[in-house]
């Protein structure tokens, strides 16, 4: 499943946010790839334990954990801190499979990618190019979303970033490990959750719409009992 997530951050936050992503000493972004991506990836990156992409980081974590579409879609057991990247003229990213294991810097403690976030922060007119390509099940989908939103999709997917012709491409990138390892069982959950809550708004009065909202939420619980791994 991919889903585009809006307004993950407020227009203030993401303003201040570029701005100190914009004053920061950005790097060679091969330095995090793995070795069959690191022929592939053209761009710059903010060092992993740079104060302002810890700070950045830390704004982004906390926004995605009060956000209940994110939640409800990602069922998250752990997030990687953000890491964040940009592509001028002529830099892309070409095909390439994100690496299913990684380590959370400083710790030693690994994780498996099952999702993978890409959060915007320049307008999607500020730039041409740098569309990011994501190859499903169920065909090869473009993405480019206005600052501040963000898209999830499986890490499993190959994917690239399309060669910048004009302007500056600013994003957040990150991985996350699901409670429901899945994609198929995620989005089953997804959907029943967004059922349960629209049976709650367009039957708000009816108690036996309200029965048989308990009795989904219950059935929804109970699959997470099935499936979760922590
Ligand atoms: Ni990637």
């Amino acid at each position: 499943m991919i889903l585009c997530i809006p307004d993950i951050l407020t227009p203030s936050q993401t303003q201040e946010a570029r701005s100190l992503l914009e004053s920061a000493n950005w790097i060679d972004g091969k330095i995090t790839a793995g070795h069959q991506a690191a022929q592939a990836k053209d761009n710059s990156q903010l060092p992993v334990q740079h104060p302002i992409a810890l700070e950045v980081g830390r704004t982004i974590v906390s926004a995605l954990q009060s956000n209940p579409l994110f939640i409800s879609a990602s069922l998250p057991l752990q997030i990687l801190p953000p890491m964040f990247n940009r592509y001028s003229i002529g830099q892309q990213f070409k095909t390439h499979v994100d690496n299913a294991v990684r380590t959370v810097p400083g710790t030693g403690h690994r994780i498996r990618t099952d999702l993978s976030c890409t959060l915007f922060f320049a307008e999607p007119d500020e730039y041409d190019g740098g569309e990011l390509v994501i190859e499903d099940t169920y065909g090869t989908k473009s993405v480019k979303l206005p600052a501040g939103h963000m898209v999830l999709y499986p890490s499993t997917s190959l994917h690239h970033v399309t060669p910048i012709t004009r302007g500056t491409r600013l994003c957040s990138f990150f991985w996350l490990q699901s409670m429901i390892r899945s994609d198929e069982q995620r989005a089953i959950l997804f959907d029943l959750d967004l059922a349960i809550q629209r049976l709650g708004r367009d039957l708000p009065d009816q108690l036996s719409a309200a029965q048989s909202a308990v009795q989904l939420t219950g059935v929804y619980h109970n699959l997470i009992r099935q499936w979760a791994e922590m």
